[in-house]
């Protein structure tokens, strides 16, 4: 308790001579006195973080290597820890640290808090598809709240790697294959968590990740190899991150890949020359779970000890368990290997956020029983994410408006494997969600129809069967259940409205998940046959974490309403849709393939050489699929239709000092009042380098009445008109460009405007 007082004391008195604009010099002077009076070894325990295999509040654990870890805690040579979550455990761990360890510095605790601590929100893929700032800030404003009542300083998130292989199973923690949308989503996200001011009691620090390139690996095999250029590098997979760091974000995460031929947890120039140096990133980077390990098993190193030093060098602050830095790093100095200034500014980094954070005023603030009690899982949180839900759920296809269904109906079937699960709607990485406690498509409906409707539920087959955790390889059930799918068939027979739910199981998509194959597991599709020859009204109702290859669906169902895996309110979220409480207004943000083999596939590719069909097979394309998607980028229907006007731009020629300002009347000529994402691209098509078909450059989401118009107007510039040369360079080269508007990314009009020097 002393050493506590005493950095307690010296807080006091700095925070006496504090005001609102010098807090930041005083965060300087406070960390820059703190550090003066640590020893090298404490430095570098800073720079540590474990694990947590014991349970904090229960007794001193008996296996070794977690007696040592207490025993580093104490003396502080731990930073951080990551798992140890709840205000008890939390304040547990903290103690050990404060009043033991020479300096009491505190512990930071983060936590994968994904999409939700305990209340869950659609998997961040979904939540992108509501292409809304506000609700992706709701989303983490949710998450945030609710991990902080639970002791936690520290999220492993936003993910924002650009990606468009749905083969890689982490697609599901992104915002899909848009660099312009990931920058955006990705900074409200931030902000979600992190608010105006880190040191309240409710927001939470973020973590950009995963720096860099992580969603490149080669055929969507997870952990695989990189190899990307340059280009594709400065306009593809930095733009998010650099968006947040100039935006502000308290860390960074770097990731499990080599980058043309550098593992990203050894690359200087992506964290210091880049991130560091030219971004002016001010936080600190932690490893992945194991990266700086993983030098070595890359090939990069000869063994641990080159690790940490390549690692630390490159500007990897934090080790995240490869327990590289504790043992090494010290050595590393004194022989010279890495710089002592190298040390000091990884630990002045990382105390700078704990400084943020409160923690030097109060280490154990977040660690608060009471309001654990009260926030969590509490009515606002599940209203919250009720919300969000709704947002994120993109429909499809919609014939004969058979959606939405009448709450009056006299009838329906809910059939499928996922229709009354209650734990595929919470996904993966799902923090402390508890299983099974998610609202079931079944339950939604029963919440939301007439009480004089009759409900035919039948499973109709299994998904996966046997344990189905984070960490266990799923497996799946693919014999066919006779007497399931004749309980379908009759279930579907006697109903007016068929619902068939189906997709991919909670633990399909996430971390170590990557498929060969993207077509419904099991024996859906037989289930699916047998429904849809029934010569009923089919609406299919998808929940899945990645795009999945369904043509066969696409053509014989009468409705599909893809719902992601929509979290804690999933079945009353899905219901508030189908029967009409909510237009659907979500838009993918990554492409349908038709077939695996179309993987990776995305509306933002180059052009080719030989685009277009000459009458032979020299051109480039497939044999045996067309090159298009299922369903393209931007892509999602309402229940009311939208007519777009023409699109104008206010000149043909600009200089570059000008903005190009467009401008239409978007009119709602449907029955519902409803939301449409208008979208604008552009094209370069004579580029110094070539440029993609389109890039998305802006957008906006309009609600409008049935029969109401409004002029949406909008304005380019420079910014939206540039791209990187392959050595980073912002280029803003004269010439023609095209735009093109419209509801997605296919189906737009073409507008051309010029440049002059
Ligand atoms: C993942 C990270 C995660 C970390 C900590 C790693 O395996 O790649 O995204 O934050 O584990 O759980």
């Amino acid at each position: 308790m002393k050493k506590y007082i005493t950095i307690w004391g010296a807080f006091l008195l700095l925070l006496l001579s504090c005001t609102k604009e010098n807090i930041v010099d005083k965060s300087d002077q406070f960390v820059d006195e703190l550090l003066s009076k640590m020893t090298l070894e404490e430095k570098i325990g800073q720079m540590n973080q474990y694990t947590s295999y014991w349970e904090m509040t229960g007794p001193a654990p008996k296996n070794s290597s977690a007696q040592k870890r207490l025993e580093d805690i104490k003396n502080g040579r731990v930073g951080s820890m990551l798992n140890v979550y709840g205000a008890k455990a939390t304040y547990e761990a903290q103690k050990l640290a404060v009043e033991n360890s020479r300096l009491g510095i505190p512990l930071i605790f983060g936590y994968d808090v994904i999409h939700g601590y305990k209340t869950m929100a659609p998997i961040p893929l979904g939540e992108a598809c509501a292409w809304d700032t506000e609700i992706s800030k709701l989303a983490s404003r949710l998450a945030a709240k609710e991990a902080t009542a639970a002791g936690l300083h520290w999220t492993f998130a936003p993910m924002m790697d650009v990606g468009s292989d749905a083969r890689w199973g982490r697609v599901m923690e992104g915002c899909g294959e848009d660099p312009y949308l990931a920058s955006l989503l990705s900074v409200a996200r931030i902000q979600g968590f992190e608010g105006d001011d880190l040191s309240k009691e409710n927001t939470i620090a973020a973590c950009a990740k995963h720096f860099a390139g992580y969603a490149y690996v080669e055929a969507g095999k997870e952990y695989n190899t990189v190899d990307i250029g340059t280009y594709t590098l400065h306009n593809m997979v930095l733009p998010p991150f650099k968006a947040v760091a100039k935006n502000g974000v308290s860390t960074f995460m770097n990731s499990f890949n080599l980058i043309n031929g550098t593992p990203a947890t050894a690359n200087p120039y992506l964290q210091r020359n880049l991130l560091k140096d030219k971004w002016g990133f001010d936080g600190y980077v932690v490893s992945d779970w194991g990266s700086i390990k993983e030098i070595a098993y890359h090939g990069a190193a000869e063994d641990l000890k080159q690790a940490a030093q390549l690692a630390i060098n490159a500007g990897s602050d934090m080790d995240m368990e490869s327990n590289a830095y504790l043992p090494y790093l010290k050595e590393l100095v004194e022989e010279g290997k890495v710089k002592e200034s190298v040390i000091e500014d990884a630990a002045r980094r990382i105390l700078k956020v704990k400084y943020k954070l409160g923690l030097f005023e109060n280490p154990y603030k977040y660690s608060n029983p009471k309001r654990e009690k009260e926030v969590i899982n509490s009515k606002e949180s599940r209203d919250m994410a009720r919300k969000i839900a709704r947002h994120s759920m993109v429909l499809l296809k919609n014939n004969e408006q058979l959606l939405p269904i009448s709450k009056q109906v006299k009838s329906i079937a809910i059939i499928g494997p996922l229709a009354k699960d209650k734990n595929t709607p919470l996904g993966s990485w799902r923090a402390q969600a508890v299983k099974n406690s998610a609202v079931s498509l079944l339950e939604g409906i029963k919440n939301t129809v007439s009480s004089n409707t009759k409900i035919n539920y039948a499973k109709g087959c299994d998904l996966a069967i046997g344990t189905r955790d984070f960490r266990a390889e799923l497996n799946f059930s693919n014999t066919i259940n006779k007497r399931e799918i004749d309980k379908a068939v009759n279930a579907a027979k006697k109903s007016d409205v068929v619902i068939l739910a189906l997709g991919e199981d909670c633990f399909q998509t996430g971390e170590g998940r990557s498929q060969t194959d993207i077509q419904l597991k099991g024996t859906q599709m037989e289930l699916f046959k047998k429904i849809s020859k029934l010569n009923k009204k089919i609406i299919v109702v998808l929940m899945n974490g990645r795009p999945i290859a369904i043509p066969e669906i696409a053509q014989k169902a009468d409705a599909i309403l893809e719902t992601w895996f929509a979290g804690s309110e999933a079945g009353n979220a899905i219901a508030d849709i189908l029967f009409g409480d909510f237009n659907p207004s979500g838009k993918l943000t990554m492409s349908f393939p038709r077939n695996v083999g179309q993987c990776p596939i995305y509306y933002n590719h180059m052009n080719t050489g030989r685009p277009n069909s000459s009458g032979n097979v020299f051109w480039s394309h497939y044999t045996d699929a067309p090159n298009t998607p299922l369903y393209p980028f931007g892509y999602g229907l309402s229940y009311t239709n939208f007519t777009y006007g023409t699109v104008k731009a206010d000149k043909e020629s600009y200089t570059k000092k000008e903005s190009v300002h467009l401008n239409l009347i978007l009119s709602n000529t449907g029955k519902f009042t409803g939301e449409e994402t208008v979208q604008v691209y552009i094209q370069d098509p004579a580029a110094t380098y070539a440029r993609p078909v389109k890039e998305l450059k802006a957008f906006q989401k309009v609600k409008l009445a049935s029969k109401e118009e409004k002029r949406i107007t909008f304005e380019l510039n420079k910014k939206d008109f540039g791209y990187y040369s392959p050595e980073g360079e912002f280029l803003f080269e004269s010439g023609t460009y095209y735009i093109y508007v419209g509801c997605n990314s296919r189906d737009v009009q073409k507008i051309a405007v010029s440049f002059i020097d």
